[in-house]
This record gives C-alpha cells, sequence and structure tokens, in this order.
C-alpha cells in the first residue's frame, strides 16, 4: 500500500513537476510572446512618429470667419448658411471706412498656386485679384495662366478645360487656346479658326515651388525679377510645412506689420503657451517671453521693390536663460511676397515663405512655408508652430481694426511713415479704386 502510496507520489511529483516546468515554459514562453509584442509596438509607433516627424509636412488652417467672437456675428449656431452669413456680415461692417482705403490691388508678383497644386496636364479655376482665371500645366511642365470665360459661349475653362500640348480646349464646344498667346487655334466642328477670338494672357513665373502671376495697372510695365532660393531649388532644404490664413484687412497691413516696431512686444511676448486668438486677455504668467530686437528699412535702387526687416528673437526662460536666439531677415518683395532667412548658432537655417493673394478688397489668402534641411524637420516644426500662433494673434488685430489713411504717429513709429511711402510704389494712377473693385462682389 504504502508502496503504492509512495508509487502514488512519486507518480504524482513528477506529473507535478513536469506540469510545473511545463506550466512555467508556457507561463514564460507567454510573458517573452507578450514583452515582444509590446517592444515591436512601442517601435513601430516610434518609427512611425519619427517618419511623421521627419517626413510628413504639418499643415494648420484658418478661414475668413475663424478669428471671431462667434456670439456677435452668429450665435453658437456654425452651419455651412452660419458661415456665409458670418461672412457677409464681416464683409458690410468692413465696409466703413472704405474711404480712406487705397487700390486694393497694388502692382506686383502674387503667388496665385503652390507648385504642387498643379499636376502635369491639370487646369484650375482661379478667382483672385477680383479676376477669373484658368492656370494649367502642360506635359513640358510649363505654366499658362489665361482669363478663364471661353469668349465663345463664357463656359470656364478651368472647370473640365483639357490640356492637349500648349493649349486649353473648352469643355463646352471643344475650341482650342493657346497659352502662349491666348489665340484660339481650332474649332472642331468649323472650317476655320474665329478671327480675333483670343483669351486675355498673364505673365507667370515658377519660383520657390510658387506660381507668380505679375498683376499690374499699367501692363507694358516690366516686371521686376522674382530671387530663387537655390536651397530651395537644389531640394538641399525640404519642405516641412505650410499654414493658410483669410484675413479680412486691406492688403497694405500685412506687410506694415514689420514696420510696426512698436507691437511686437505688445502681441508677440507672450509665450506661444498663451495661444493665438485670446493672448491678449490670457492668463499665462509663465516663462517663455519672447524678445524682439526689430529694424526696418527700405532698399536701394535698383531694388527699391525691396525692404528688409531685420530681427533679433530669443525667448526668456529665466533672466539669466534665453533659448532659441536667432536672427531673421525679411525680404519684403513687392507688395505681397516675403522671404524669411532665420539663422541660429544652435540649430542652423530655416527659410519662411509668405505670400499674400487679395481675393477680393477685403479678403487676403496669407500662406507661410517652412523649408530646412531634413535633419533640422523637429526645429522647423516647433518654429511653425510658434510663427503660426504669433501670425493668429496679428490676424486678430487685422480683422478688427479699421484703415488709417492718417494715422497719429510718435516719433518711435517713424518706420510705419517710412513703409507708408516705400508702399506707395505699388500704387499707380489707375489701379482700380476700392469702389471700382467691389463693384461686381456679392455685398
Ligand atoms: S463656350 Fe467655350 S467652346 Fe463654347
Ligand atoms: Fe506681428
Amino acid at each position: 500500500m504504502s508502496d503504492c502510496n509512495l508509487n502514488g507520489t512519486d507518480t504524482l511529483s513528477h506529473f507535478d513537476l513536469t506540469y510545473f516546468i511545463g506550466t512555467t515554459h508556457h507561463t514564460i514562453t507567454n510573458n517573452f510572446s507578450m514583452c515582444y509584442y509590446m517592444l515591436c509596438v512601442i517601435v513601430t509607433i516610434l518609427a512611425i512618429s519619427i517618419y511623421c516627424l521627419f517626413y510628413i509636412p504639418c499643415s494648420w488652417t484658418k478661414k475668413v470667419y475663424d478669428g471671431y467672437n462667434l456670439d456677435i456675428t452668429v450665435g453658437r449656431k456654425w452651419n455651412a448658411l452660419a458661415k456665409r452669413d458670418a461672412i457677409n456680415r464681416i464683409r458690410k461692417l468692413r465696409k466703413i471706412g472704405a474711404k480712406e482705403l487705397p487700390p486694393p490691388y497694388p502692382n506686383g508678383w502674387y503667388s496665385i498656386l503652390e507648385s504642387s497644386d498643379l499636376k502635369m496636364g491639370e487646369a484650375k479655376s482661379i478667382f483672385a485679384l477680383g479676376e477669373h482665371l484658368v492656370a494649367y500645366r502642360t506635359r513640358e511642365r510649363n505654366v499658362y495662366v489665361l482669363d478663364a470665360y471661353c469668349p465663345h459661349m463664357g463656359a470656364n475653362l478651368g472647370v473640365g478645360g483639357r490640356v492637349i500640348d500648349d493649349q486649353i480646349e473648352c469643355p463646352f464646344h471643344q475650341w482650342r487656346f493657346r497659352g502662349s498667346d491666348g489665340k484660339c487655334v481650332n474649332i472642331p466642328y468649323a472650317t476655320g479658326v474665329c478671327q480675333g477670338s483670343k483669351l486675355r494672357t498673364w505673365l507667370v513665373r515658377e519660383v520657390n515651388d510658387n506660381i507668380f502671376l505679375w498683376y499690374h495697372a499699367n501692363p507694358a510695365e516690366t516686371p521686376w525679377s522674382l530671387p530663387v532660393i537655390k536651397e530651395i531649388e537644389n531640394e538641399e532644404f525640404v519642405f516641412h510645412g505650410r499654414n493658410e490664413f483669410f484675413v479680412n484687412c486691406h492688403i497694405q497691413e500685412i506687410p506694415e506689420n514689420g514696420a510696426d516696431l512698436a507691437h511686437f512686444k505688445a502681441i508677440h511676448e507672450k509665450s506661444i503657451l498663451a495661444g493665438g486668438i485670446n493672448s491678449v486677455t490670457s492668463r499665462w504668467k509663465g516663462p517663455g517671453s519672447h524678445h524682439w530686437q526689430a529694424e526696418w528699412k527700405p532698399c536701394e535702387s535698383p531694388y527699391k521693390h525691396v525692404a528688409r526687416v531685420t530681427l533679433k528673437h530669443s525667448i526668456e526662460m529665466t533672466s539669466k536663460l534665453h533659448i532659441f536666439e536667432m536672427d531673421v531677415t525679411g525680404e519684403q518683395i513687392g507688395p505681397a511676397y516675403v522671404q524669411l532667412h532665420m539663422k541660429s548658432a544652435t540649430f542652423g537655417r530655416i527659410k519662411v515663405l509668405q505670400t499674400i493673394t487679395p481675393v477680393e478688397p477685403l479678403i487676403q489668402k496669407v500662406v507661410h512655408r517652412f523649408y530646412s534641411q531634413r535633419i533640422l524637420a523637429p526645429i522647423t516644426k516647433l518654429v511653425f508652430l510658434g510663427e503660426s500662433v504669433m501670425f493668429e494673434r496679428d490676424m486678430i488685430m487685422w480683422n478688427h481694426k479699421a484703415f488709417r489713411k492718417h494715422p497719429q504717429l510718435v516719433k518711435e513709429d517713424s518706420a510705419i511713415k517710412l513703409f507708408r511711402s516705400w508702399y506707395l510704389q505699388f500704387y499707380s494712377e489707375n489701379s482700380k479704386t476700392f469702389s471700382e473693385a467691389s463693384e461686381n462682389l456679392d455685398w
């Protein structure tokens, strides 16, 4: 019996041990699998994050109705109809003081599209500077811009128009127009072409990933050349993101900001953590205030269409610790284009391009595009965030302010006076006035 018991115990012990070893092995294998699984998940998340950080550009957009107090404009109900209502109310409000406004479309180069938005063989309808245009890109990558409405029956060539070689074909009855001179070169159902049938052509240049259009009240006027940023052109610097704002003001207010030296402390001093839209009333008392030293100067002939703003920036963490020190040179090239060159001993060089396109007299589409070497992607994205927040602070001012033809300035505001006389060169006697430009808009 005892043998039996003993044997039985032995058998049981052996079974227990095998079971124990089996279970332990199973648990270890399970734990190992679990650890391995977790590690894979962590590595994958890390790899995706690093990929996104270095390879996916950022985007930040604000529409014209953003940055308004919704309770005042249309109440809390915020649907498509309410948005349209808000835009119309904003437009009407901004008519106040319209007599003081300079012409809404100064002479110069305007970005009408970013290069990546127009693919080969694609045609797009554009509404800018109060004009309806069609832009298209041929297989040879050339870009042409023409008036959008067909002289035949008025179809919009930007909506369904086909690109054939260097021509664009109207979607309605297939008349074809040549990009270089706008002439009608083919009517498929007629024996000849309609003599004199022609679309207006616009001068375009594609540089720094933008398609610029020359807009001048005097079309014969020779355009100045647009500088090419070699680091963008030779792809040493890559694109890290863009922001886009629709601002409700006259175009001149935006570049004037660079010459308004007193506003840097008032508007841009608080840390970006205080936010953009409500920064002035924000209770943020933490560290991280921005320090700016600014100077604004017009350039001499033959670059009199250029002005330069130089900025020294740093972020104060404590009275003794300043970080993010950088020198910024902003080249204002004509009325609507800025190239910002940022340089820091700590992190290197970043380029930012600002383009302003008046959609209509008091609605400006403002885009900033950010470039640097790939390795600087994380820092460039921080700059992107900071700049987007800072720009929102200006936007709130512009959206609500009145344009002062004769502002009351003190001697410390002298750069504003200088800016105003410099900017006058972009208006001609025959520039469209505000009321002429507003005639066809649906007020
Ligand atoms: S409307 Fe363009 S071809 Fe007829
Ligand atoms: Fe500003």
